[in-house]
C-alpha cells in the first residue's frame, strides 16, 4: 500500500470591503490516498499537510501520479452572506483553474459535484484538468454560522495533479444560476428550458441578431411565472440556416434583475450537393512504384452512379460500380486521366492526376477517422466497423474521408510465443477488417509506440520493431501513429539527450515501413519535442504531431492551432505535414460515454476552416454513426476542403494580428489565395472586411469568394462573433 503523504488545510475569508461576502479558500488540508470516511466530519487531522488551492499539489512536495489525494477545507458561512443576497435559495461552489485531473466535491459529507471520470467508473478514466468547476448547491446543506467542510476527492492520471490556477471559491447564488436556463434548438425552433431553484414570475426577451448583415432581424417576448423545483420551457421560431446571435434576457420584475444570456444556434452553412455527380476531393492521388492503390473516388450525388476513366496506367483498375480504382502499377509519372461519374441526374467529367514515384505519397493531407477523441481506450472492433459503416451512409467518403484508424488499446498484453503482436478480444479480426476496409475503398491504419507499452499501457513496439512492420503489411495496415510515450524511459536508459537520440526510434520504425510491399502513412507522435517539423521528413515521416492532446475547449483549440502554429509553414508541404491534432467537431468523450464537442458552433467553424488552412491531417475524431446535420455540414464543404487538399501544400501563415482578429492566408495553386479572418476576442466585432484583407496585404481583384455559403461576398462588413471566422477565397 501506498504510504500516506501529509499535508493541512486553512479556510481563508477575503475581507468584506474586497469582495461582497464571497468566501474565498486559498489553502486547505491535503492527504494523498483514499478513504470514503475522508469527506465527513471526525477524521485525525494531525498527520495532513497544508496546501495552496492555486497550485498543483506536485510542486508543493506531494507526488504520485496515477493516485487520488483529499483536500478537506472549512470555513465558518456567516448568516449575513444569506442575508445580504437578493436570492438565498442556493450557493456556488468553484474552482475555476480546473483539478488536475477528475474531481467529486462534498459539502458536509453530501457529494455536490463532479467533473470528470475516475478509473473505477463505468466509462474509465477520463481527465477534466483545465475545466473550470461551478458547482449550485442548496442553501439547505450549509450550516450557516457555523463551520462548513467542503472535502475534495481528486485523482490526478498523470502530470503536477491537484486543484490549480485559482482559489476555491463559496458565493451565493445568483438569478442566472437558479433560473436553471438551458437552451436546445430545434429544426425550426429555440427551446429555453428552465429548472428553477427559486420562484421568481418575470419577462423572457429573445433578441435575434444576423451576424452576416448585423442587424437585429427580430425581438420577441413572453411573460413567465417560474415555480421553484417545477420545469418550464418555452418556445420561439428560428432559422438554422442563418448565422444568428441570440440574447436571452430574463427579468425578475418584482426584483428588477435581469440575467442575460448570450447563444449561438448550430448554424448550417454549406448548401446542400447537388443531386448530379460532383468530384469532391483532391486533383491528383499518388503512390509508389509497386504499391497497391485503393482510392475511392470522391463524388456526391444521387446513387446508384457509374464510372469511367480514361488514362490509367497498365495495372490500374476502376470498379466502375463503386467507383474505386485499385490494383498496382511500376510505371513512374505523371497519369492524366479523365474520371466521368454518371447517375440519373446527369455526368460530369473531371481531370485527374495520378502519381507514381518514390515520393509520390501523401500529397495532399491524409482525411479520415481515428477512435481516440470518442472512444478512447474503450474502442472495439465493433466501434470501428460502426463509424467506418457512418463513413460510407453518410456521404463523407464522398468527400474523401478515407483512412479508419484504429487508435490505441487494440493490443493484447502479451505477444505470442514467437514474439508476434497480437490484439486483445476486442478485436477478433484484424486481417478480415483490413480487407473488409480496402473492398469499400476505405484505409486501414493502427498505433503503436517506439516504447516497450503505449500512452494508454498497451504492448508496444519496442525491440519488435520489423515484426511489428511485418505484420501491419499482413492486416493491410496503410498507416501508423507512432505515438513516443513511455518510449521515454528507454531514451532514459540510453541517455543520449542529442537531437540523434530523439530521432533513432523513429528511424528504427521507418526502415522496417518502408521494407513493406505497401505504402503505409508513417505519423509521427512525440508532440513536436526536439522540433520535429525540423526532421520529421528525413526520417520517412508524412506528418508529426506539432502539439500536445488537443480536447474539446477553446483553450486547447486557441493553443494548438492558432498559438503554435504560427512558426511552423515553412515545414509543412506535399507528401510531409505538420498535425495539430484530430478534430474535435461531434460527439466525442475519450471513453465509452460521449458528448457533444464542447466548442461552441462559431468555434467549429473556425477549428474546421483553420485545419485546411494548416493543411492538417483531417482526421474526424468523433462516433460517426452518431453525426447530426450540422457536423456534417462542417466536414462536408467541398470549397473548404479544396484549401486543405490543395496541391500547391502550403500551409497558411498568420499575415495579420490586430489583437482582436487574425488573418492567416495561404497561396493556392491556381493562384488564388485563401484567407480566414478570425475573431479571437471575447466579444462579438464588427469587420470590415475588404479593410481588413488590404491591412493584411491581400489585394482582391474580382469578387470575394465565402467559402462556407459557396458564394461571391455581398455585404462586406459583418459581425465576425466572438471565436468566430469568415473564411474567404481571393483571385
Ligand atoms: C497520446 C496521443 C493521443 C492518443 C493517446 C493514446 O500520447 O497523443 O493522440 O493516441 O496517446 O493513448
Amino acid at each position: 500500500m501506498r504510504k500516506s503523504i501529509f499535508i493541512l488545510l486553512l479556510s481563508a475569508f477575503l475581507p468584506a470591503a474586497l469582495q461582497a461576502q464571497d468566501i474565498v479558500l486559498e489553502e486547505g488540508l491535503l492527504h494523498k490516498g483514499d478513504d470514503p470516511a475522508w469527506k465527513g466530519p471526525g477524521v485525525d487531522e494531525s498527520d495532513w499537510l497544508t496546501v495552496s488551492t492555486t497550485r498543483h499539489w506536485t510542486p508543493q512536495g506531494v507526488g504520485g501520479e496515477y493516485d487520488y489525494g483529499w483536500y478537506r477545507l472549512k470555513a465558518v458561512f456567516p448568516e449575513s452572506m444569506r442575508r445580504s443576497a437578493p436570492y438565498r435559495d442556493a450557493i456556488i461552489i468553484s474552482m475555476l483553474g480546473g483539478v488536475d485531473d477528475s474531481e467529486e466535491t462534498f459539502l458536509n459529507g453530501t457529494l455536490v459535484g463532479k467533473t470528470g471520470s475516475m478509473p473505477e467508473d463505468q466509462t474509465g478514466f477520463l481527465s477534466a484538468w483545465n475545466w473550470p468547476r461551478r458547482y449550485l448547491v442548496p442553501a439547505d446543506l450549509v450550516r450557516w454560522g457555523e463551520e462548513n467542510l467542503i472535502a475534495i476527492r481528486v485523482y490526478n492520471g498523470a502530470d503536477a495533479g491537484g486543484i490549480h490556477g485559482d482559489a476555491v471559491r463559496v458565493s451565493m447564488a445568483g438569478l442566472e444560476d437558479l433560473l436553471g436556463m438551458t437552451i436546445r434548438e430545434r429544426e425550426q425552433s429555440v427551446d429555453i428550458n428552465f429548472s428553477p431553484m427559486t420562484s421568481v414570475k418575470g419577462m423572457v426577451r429573445l433578441e435575434v441578431t444576423d451576424a452576416a448583415t448585423s442587424s437585429i432581424s427580430a425581438v420577441m417576448s413572453r411573460k413567465v411565472r417560474l415555480k421553484k423545483g417545477s420545469p418550464a420551457q418555452i418556445s420561439f421560431p428560428l432559422d438554422l440556416h442563418r448565422q444568428t446571435i441570440l440574447r436571452i434576457t430574463f427579468t425578475d420584475t418584482g426584483k428588477g434583475i435581469s440575467a442575460t444570456r448570450r447563444y449561438v444556434p448550430k448554424y448550417i452553412l454549406t448548401p446542400e450537393a447537388p443531386a448530379s455527380p460532383r468530384y469532391n476531393g483532391p486533383l491528383a492521388y499518388g503512390a509508389r512504384p509497386g504499391s497497391p492503390v485503393i482510392f475511392r473516388l470522391p463524388f456526391s450525388g444521387t446513387m446508384p452512379m457509374h464510372f469511367t476513366a480514361e488514362g490509367l496506367p497498365e495495372g490500374i483498375t476502376l470498379d466502375a460500380e463503386n467507383g474505386i480504382l485499385q490494383g498496382a502499377t511500376t510505371r513512374e509519372g505523371r497519369h492524366a486521366i479523365t474520371l466521368q461519374a454518371t447517375n440519373s441526374e446527369g455526368s460530369v467529367s473531371q481531370s485527374f492526376t495520378l502519381v507514381i514515384g518514390p515520393d509520390a505519397m501523401a500529397l495532399t493531407p491524409p482525411m479520415g477517422w481515428n477512435s481516440w477523441n470518442c472512444w478512447g481506450t474503450s474502442v472495439s472492433q465493433e466501434k470501428v466497423i460502426s463509424s467506418a459503416r457512418a463513413i460510407l451512409s453518410s456521404g463523407l467518403a464522398d468527400y474523401g474521408y478515407a483512412y479508419i484508424n484504429i487508435d490505441d488499446a487494440w493490443q493484447a498484453p502479451q505477444r505470442s510465443d514467437d514474439g508476434t503482436i497480437v490484439p486483445n478480444d476486442k478485436f477478433p479480426d484484424m486481417k478480415g477488417l483490413g480487407d473488409w476496409l480496402h473492398a469499400n475503398g476505405l484505409k486501414f491504419g493502427i498505433y503503436s509506440s517506439p516504447g516497450s507499452l503505449t500512452c494508454g499501457l498497451y504492448t508496444g513496439s519496442l525491440g519488435h520493431e520489423q515484426a511489428d512492420a511485418q505484420t501491419y503489411n499482413a492486416w493491410g495496415i496503410d498507416y501508423l501513429k507512432y505515438d513516443w510515450c513511455v518510449y521515454q524511459d528507454e531514451f532514459n536508459r540510453l541517455g543520449d539527450y542529442s537531437l540523434e537520440g530523439y530521432i533513432l526510434p523513429y528511424r528504427v520504425m521507418q526502415t522496417h515501413l518502408r521494407a513493406q510491399p505497401r505504402d503505409i502513412f508513417y505519423s509521427l507522435c512525440q508532440y513536436g519535442m526536439a522540433d520535429v517539423w525540423k526532421w520529421g521528413a528525413s526520417v520517412g515521416a508524412h506528418s508529426w504531431r506539432t502539439t500536445p492532446d488537443i480536447t474539446d475547449s477553446w483553450a486547447s483549440l486557441y493553443e494548438i492551432g492558432f498559438g503554435r502554429q504560427k512558426d511552423l509553414y515553412p515545414y509543412a508541404g506535399p507528401g510531409h505535414w505538420n498535425d495539430p491534432d484530430m478534430l474535435i467537431v461531434g460527439k466525442v468523450g475519450w471513453s465509452s460515454s460521449l458528448r457533444d464537442s464542447r466548442l461552441t458552433p462559431d468555434e467549429q467553424y473556425t477549428h474546421i476552416s483553420l485545419w485546411n488552412l494548416l493543411a492538417a491531417n483531417m482526421l474526424i475524431g468523433c462516433d460517426v454513426a452518431q453525426i447530426d446535420s450540422f457536423t456534417l455540414g462542417l466536414l462536408c464543404n467541398h470549397e473548404v476542403n479544396a484549401v486543405g487538399q490543395d496541391l500547391l501544400g502550403r500551409q497558411a501563415r498568420c499575415v495579420l494580428d490586430d489583437g482582436t482578429f487574425q488573418v492567416w492566408a495561404r497561396p493556392l495553386a491556381d493562384g488564388s489565395t485563401a484567407a480566414g479572418i478570425f475573431n479571437l476576442s471575447g466579444e462579438d466585432r464588427r469587420a470590415d472586411i475588404k479593410a481588413m484583407l488590404e491591412q493584411a496585404g491581400i489585394r482582391a481583384e474580382g469578387p470575394i469568394r465565402d467559402l462556407w455559403r459557396q458564394e461571391d461576398l455581398h455585404d462586406t462588413t459583418c459581425i465576425i462573433p466572438t471565436h468566430g471566422v469568415r473564411f474567404l477565397r481571393l483571385k
